[in-house]
């Protein structure tokens, strides 16, 4: 087992365990039910996290098949020829239960979308890349590709970094339409070609084993955020140079960012209830506090007029935060404190996002002048839209994680 992997989940599932509303409490002991596959589940699932990971859970048949494909993806042992059996087994004794339902609010805004299927099963696709060329790229964190769309002729094709299980994670472009992304189970920053299909490996040092979230800045600048080693980086993309400094607020997890037109990035704190800005010069770190101690934004994104809207995914609320002023406002999402928003945007003078707890997953589009929601249903289910980007002619792509599935909405048809 790989430690940088198991740190990540390590940090992701203590996490999960704080803030999830299902799972009650108190089941740490349980051991797993008889059956036919107990034996193999005991052995094949418990090797990244604890059987509690599994009965404090429940899915539909459905969710649990696409589950077991993605642990076995992962690095699960399971034999091909005993998959069925083991989904069977976490089905009848653990079904789904208590997922909060969707609220959608109507509107008069039209979207449509387009969905499709990884070709890997188990990728969990977890960040989707609009470039400049109208693909649609995203990260398959499980799988070790990276795929990319043509969501003209629905073709796919899949890139496969060089080093086995890195992990892709966050997803970012360059300007000469260069494919960079995070290792971020192997702790490195990559880069890929599509041209050639070559791939470059930046390692990064010691102590920054999970590079989670990637953006370049206006003068090419590559920033990042690793989550659980606590820091931030930046690397120059001509020289290779790699800086890194500590967040601030101990075990902060820094998340999401965005790059303001200024060219100052700013990151939100998954870990705490905060959000900062790097000085990009001095790599000076500046903290906002947000106004309730339990929240937790997991990703932010930013206006034309600089102004930061985070998805608050412990609370279930749509926040904002004016840097300059340092005022601070928040929303209830509509589907409720348990909604857990997590991938946003923000096109043509709208906040769009996920929440990503709701059976089926939700759409959000948050208008600011009127604060008025409007929402829809994924088609698909969503299944954790953990990261959505805004299209050059002013659609949105989303990545459906537990689905295997990424997706193109068109806003205003
Ligand atoms: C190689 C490491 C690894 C192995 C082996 C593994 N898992 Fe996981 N598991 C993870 C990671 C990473 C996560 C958190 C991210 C995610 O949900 O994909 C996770 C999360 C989960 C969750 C919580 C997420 C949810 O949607 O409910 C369940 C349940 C789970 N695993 C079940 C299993 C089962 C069943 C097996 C055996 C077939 C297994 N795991 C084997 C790495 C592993």
């Amino acid at each position: 087992m790989n430690k940088n992997f198991l740190l990540g989940l390590l940090i992701l599932t203590t996490f999960c365990f704080a803030v999830s509303a299902q799972g009650p409490a108190g089941q740490a002991a349980q051991s797993l039910p008889a059956g036919d596959a107990k034996a193999i589940v005991e052995t094949a699932c418990t090797t990244c996290h604890a059987a509690t990971m599994i009965t404090n859970t429940g899915h539909t048949p459905e969710d649990w098949k696409l589950l077991v494909e993605r642990m076995v993806s992962a690095g699960a042992d399971v034999p091909q020829n005993q998959m069925a059996m083991v989904t069977d087994y976490l089905s009848k004794n653990f079904p789904e239960r208590n997922v909060p339902k969707a609220v959608l609010v109507p509107g008069a805004v039209k979207v449509t979308f387009k969905e499709w299927k990884a070709p890997t099963v188990g990728s969990r696709p977890h960040d989707p890349l609009a470039t400049h060329d109208g693909y649609l790229w995203y990260s398959g964190q499980y799988a070790n590709v990276l795929g990319r769309v043509d969501t003209k002729t629905d073709q796919i094709k899949e890139f496969r970094p060089t080093i086995a299980r890195s992990g892709p994670h966050g997803l970012v472009e360059d300007k000469d339409g260069n494919i960079w992304f995070t290792a971020n189970s192997k702790g490195y920053i990559g880069k890929l070609d599509p041209k050639t299909g070559k791939f470059t490996e930046y390692t990064l040092p010691a102590g920054a084993a999970d590079p989670h979230t990637p953006l370049f800045d206006q003068k090419g600048i590559l920033w990042f955020t690793v989550q659980g080693a606590n820091k931030v980086g930046r690397l120059d993309p001509k020289t290779g140079d790699i800086k890194l400094v500590d967040s601030p607020t101990p075990r902060s997890l820094p998340y999401g960012m965005v790059v303001d037109s200024n060219g100052t990035p700013y990151y939100c704190e998954f870990g705490a209830p905060k959000i900062a800005a790097i000085d990009p010069n001095t790599m000076a770190i500046k903290e906002w506090t947000l106004k309730d101690p339990e929240a937790r934004p997991r990703r932010i994104a930013i206006t034309d007029d600089d102004t930061i809207y985070y998805a608050d995914y412990a609370r279930g609320y749509l926040g904002r935060l004016n840097p300059k002023t340092g005022e601070m406002k928040e929303w209830p999402s509509p589907s409720g404190p348990r909604s857990q928003p997590y991938g946003i945007t923000f096109l043509n003078g709208a906040i769009w996002y996920n929440e990503s707890a709701v059976k089926p997953n939700t759409l959000v589009r948050f208008d600011p002048k009127t604060e008025k929601f409007q929402s829809w249903a994924i088609p698909a289910g969503g299944g954790v839209v953990r990261n959505m980007m805004t299209t050059r002619d002013g659609n949105i792509v989303i990545a459906e994680s537990a689905l295997n599935i990424v997706g193109l909405v068109m806003v205003g048809k």
